[in-house]
């Protein structure tokens, strides 16, 4: 049996007010003073916001600033080339974003004056740019009080507020989406929204993670839904008493620390994980890393690309590969020369590709 979305929630008003002053107070201690929350330039939070969506922070950081440093503002990533946009991206997976900052750079010249909007409804009206997006750019440009709602968010929020509401043979702690926005919205608090968004992120990423919560050293371990019947029932008590009492007594703040060492942000709407060897994503990848290097101007045929992404490669996988890379220039990452539905296995050897210009 399915539990079904409620189609609104409401919370209690002096225990919501408990969970905005207990982890407000948490974040201004320990939250994390990551470079995108020095700034309030919309253009460097949507650039942060687009690579976060799917990459972890550690990783995000030195791309960040390098991204920043290449393209500082919306009007010089308007100006350059797409190609340079990808070969920028380097590093972070799933390219096909950063064409799509750059068609958000291109349309925004074009239809705004050069200016990112902030409002949300706006936002939404640009290319790959969704809810929640469209959201954070609003809260952490702007500091509009709308909710935010990422993987890592919706499953404390869940746990928070929501536990005892699923059915125990259900056990489920992250609540559907739509579910999650519903909370998330009930949950906002009109000032500090800002604060309130940054350290539901922080602590989903740091304490309250998916595998492993730390209840122990958790802000909200008083007045969470998950927390109080993990205590009261054994049914899930293995894991989580290991977890629990063979972790060393330490000062919560230090306990704290070592598991922000051990960041793992798992939020986004996709996995932030590698691409399995040998899965599309991964020969994707590969692909584009083999035509970064190319100067501007420069192409590559399909034989001379196939040696270079497998060891084995033969003629007869010239197909396959020009499967791949119909795909890729469908999402604008590659751009061809010649034919590559050619139905000749010679002619499509010979095609060209390289990044767009
Ligand atoms: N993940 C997505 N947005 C984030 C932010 N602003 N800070 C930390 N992690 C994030």
């Amino acid at each position: 049996m399915g539990v079904q979305p409620p189609a609104s929630i409401s919370l209690e008003s002096s225990r919501l007010q408990r969970v905005h002053t207990d982890l407000l107070r948490w974040y201004e201690e320990q939250g994390r003073r990551l470079p995108w929350r020095q700034t309030r330039d919309p253009y460097a939070i949507l650039v942060a916001e687009m690579m976060l969506q799917q990459t972890q922070v550690d990783r995000v950081m030195p791309k960040y600033a390098a991204f920043l440093a290449a393209f500082p503002t919306l009007a010089a990533l308007a100006a350059a080339s797409r190609g340079e946009v990808i070969r920028q991206w380097a590093g972070l997976g799933y390219n096909r974003r950063a064409v799509y900052l750059h068609r958000i750079a291109q349309q925004v010249v074009a239809d705004h004056n050069g200016k990112l909007p902030t409002d949300p409804a706006t936002l939404r009206t640009l290319p790959g740019i969704g809810r929640y997006t469209a959201a954070a750019v609003a809260c952490f440009a702007a500091e509009t009080p709308v909710a935010v709602l990422d993987t890592n968010v919706r499953r404390v929020l869940g746990r928070v507020f929501l536990d005892a509401w699923f059915s125990d043979d259900e056990p489920t702690e992250t609540p559907p989406e739509r579910t999650g926005w519903l909370l998330a919205e009930a949950a906002l608090p009109q000032r500090s929204a800002y604060a309130w968004n940054q350290a539901l992120m922080d602590l989903g990423a740091t304490v309250c993670t998916a595998a492993r919560p730390a209840c122990r050293v958790c802000p909200l371990a008083q007045v969470c839904a998950y927390r109080r019947r993990r205590l009261a029932t054994t049914a899930l008590g293995p894991l989580f008493g290991r977890a629990e009492s063979e972790a060393p007594v330490r000062q919560a703040a230090e306990v704290a620390g070592e598991y922000r060492a051990d960041v793992n942000d798992d939020a986004g709407s996709a996995p932030k994980s590698e691409p399995f060897q040998g899965s599309r994503r991964w020969y994707r990848g590969r692909i584009l890393a083999s035509l970064r290097p190319l100067v501007p101007g420069e192409t590559m045929t399909l034989t001379r690309l196939g040696p270079q992404l497998r060891d084995d490669f033969a003629p007869d996988h010239v197909e396959w590969l020009a499967d791949l890379l119909l795909a890729l220039v469908n999402d604008g990452l590659v751009e061809c020369h010649g034919d590559l539905r050619d139905a000749d296995k010679d002619a499509l050897a010979a095609v060209e590709v390289a990044l767009p210009a």
